[in-house]
């Protein structure tokens, strides 16, 4: 890829344009449930708002929308986004091209979200990025609303920007920007290929 167009990428998404093809199938493949296991008692059981952000090829705001629910699905990758909406077409899903930490055009819609979901991008963005993603995400909360993320531990590709992130440090940045620690687990993978990798995980929830 030319340096110009270097320039032009989204800090975080590196390796994922080139990558597309193949992670569609991938990501579509993992079920809802399996996945997301550790946490499925701390969705909501009536219709609510929920925020996908790092929303990839939109599995998991698929499943959100086909048990009721309204999902803003935000994804700055062109060809996740654009596959996304193809493969399902919902008028409870909205689509967004938007990204951390600014969450600039998320951010100007000035709404609140029952649940704020960040699944495996967390490990994307830098240190002083994630301190300035933190009390977006928080603001973006409703009052009674909970922020449920998988933070990635583990070997990556070697085209993805990936940093070492904990659990702890995670904790204390949504304790800066007001949010309660309500969960802290480790798991194992779900897919296949990140389990047989050593990939593990650590799922955490927050309230305000
Ligand atoms: C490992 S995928 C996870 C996708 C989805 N959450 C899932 O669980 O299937 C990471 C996603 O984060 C997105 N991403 C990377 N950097 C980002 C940023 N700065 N802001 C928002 N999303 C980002 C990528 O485009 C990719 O879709």
């Amino acid at each position: 890829m030319a340096a110009s167009e270097q320039a032009n990428v989204i800090a975080g998404t590196e390796g994922y344009s080139d990558d597309a093809n193949s992670l569609i199938a991938r990501y579509e493949s993992v079920s809802f449930t399996e996945k997301h296991a550790a946490v499925l008692h701390l969705l909501p059981a009536r219709p609510s708002k929920v925020l996908d952000l790092g929303a990839g090829t939109g599995a998991d705001a698929a499943w959100l929308a086909e048990k009721g629910h309204w999902v803003l699905a935000v994804e700055p990758t062109d060809p996740l986004r654009a596959a996304a909406s193809a493969l399902h077409p919902s008028t409870r899903i909205e689509w967004l091209a938007d990204s951390l930490p600014s969450l600039r055009k998320t951010m100007a819609r000035e709404e609140s979200f029952d649940r704020v979901l960040i699944t495996a991008v967390w490990m994307h963005l830098a240190k002083e990025e994630r301190e300035q993603a933190m009390p977006n995400v928080a603001s973006l909360l409703a009052p009674d609303g909970l922020l449920i993320m998988a933070l990635r531990h583990g070997p990556a590709p070697a085209n993805r920007r990936v940093f070492d992130v904990t659990a702890e440090e995670t904790i204390e940045l949504a304790e800066r920007a007001g949010l309660k620690n309500t969960l802290k687990l480790r798991t194992d993978s779900a897919q296949p290929i990140n389990r047989q990798a050593g990939v593990m995980w650590s799922r955490l929830a927050f309230q305000k």
